[in-house]
């Protein structure tokens, strides 16, 4: 009999219903699709990474990205730079936003970010990605997180020293990405370095990387990771977080119906136009909806004719043929 490796976990005093984790993806974990992730049965949502030097310049568009929405709690707010005082002036403006939890970005390998010593970069320099964090603990008073990878080429294992790194300067959990940067999203984890991350600090360790369902998940918890969190999988099926947790847990449940599935996503155009009105919400949505619609009678027609919709009544009318 598996052990249920389902269970609540606490980051700093922030307490999680569960151990599974919405990754955070830029464009695509806005407001409304952490909703629908909440809602799914995640523990823990995680916002785009937002930039803190465009939040010290006053950029609009990411103090948008700041807003959070009352159904997604508890939700942390992803933050990049590699300016110490920066990121701790980006922290106070997220905690000022309700954010639960902030969270530093030390694993995005997109050469914009790297080129300025920021995501991946801060692995190569264990101090600086220490004075980021505890210039950020010492700013708010919510927990504060950090997500990097095993390592920058592969066969590296940075895991451990950056995790006992992150620990002493104040970090409340972290983020593995099992796979190296030079990888980016593509290949195998590395299941051993997971293991000796998470074996190497007391705070929480959520492994992260190709987890589609419970075995997945239960791999990476049993190498010890104390969370997973979950990226591509819930694009297209936010009701993934339940379907791991019954998995684990051994309860049982079915796999969400392609009707239910083009139902969450009428909802998530819902809460997009919400968010920024009915004609940004729909067009926002555009390069999503493939993701939505793979697999399904007419696809292709659908989502050409998605692309020119302006109304919610529109898109009710085009899907409608996929809820029954
Ligand atoms: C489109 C996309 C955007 C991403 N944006 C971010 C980001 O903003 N911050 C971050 O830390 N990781 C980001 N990631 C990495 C994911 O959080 C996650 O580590 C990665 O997708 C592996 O998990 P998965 O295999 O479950 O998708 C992104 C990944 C994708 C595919």
């Amino acid at each position: 009999m598996n052990e249920n490796l389902l269970r609540p976990v606490s980051i700093g005093p922030v307490a999680l219903k569960n151990n599974l984790a919405l990754a955070p993806m830029a464009g695509i974990t806005n407001a409304a699709f952490r909703v629908l992730c909440a809602e799914g049965g995640a523990g823990l949502v995680v916002t785009e990474m937002v930039s803190a030097e465009s939040l010290k310049y006053g950029n609009k568009r990411s103090f948008k990205m700041l807003e959070l929405l009352p159904g997604e709690r508890p939700a942390a707010i992803q933050l990049f730079s590699s300016d110490p005082a920066c990121m701790a002036l980006a922290a106070i403006e997220a905690e000022r936003a309700g954010a639960d939890i902030v969270d530093v970005n030390a694993g995005c390998p997109v050469h914009k970010i790297v080129r300025n010593g920021a995501g991946a970069a801060l692995m190569r320099k264990p101090q600086l990605l220490a004075d980021i964090i505890s210039h950020m603990v010492k700013a708010v008073k919510v927990p504060v997180t950090v997500k990097f990878r095993v390592g920058l080429e592969a066969g590296e294992n940075l895991g451990p020293l950056l995790a006992r790194v992150s620990e002493e300067a104040g970090a409340s959990a972290i983020t593995l990405h099992g796979r190296p940067a030079s990888q980016h999203h593509s290949g195998p984890i590395d299941l051993d370095a997971m293991a000796a991350t998470a074996a190497a600090v007391k705070i929480p360790v959520f492994g992260n990387g190709g987890i589609e369902n419970a075995a997945h998940a239960r791999a990476i918890l049993s190498a010890g990771c104390a969370g997973v969190g979950v990226g591509r999988a819930a694009v297209f099926n936010p009701a993934v977080f339940s379907e791991i947790a019954a998995g684990l847990s051994g309860s049982g449940v079915e796999a969400a119906s392609q009707a239910f599935r083009i139902k969450l996503f009428l909802r998530f155009l819902e809460l997009n136009a919400g968010i920024y009105g009915e004609e940004h919400g729909l067009a926002r949505a555009r390069k999503l909806v493939g993701y939505w619609l793979k697999g399904l009678p007419n696809a292709s027609a659908a989502r050409g004719s998605f692309m020119t919709l302006k109304t919610l009544k529109e898109a009710r009318e085009l899907l409608i043929q996929y809820t029954k």
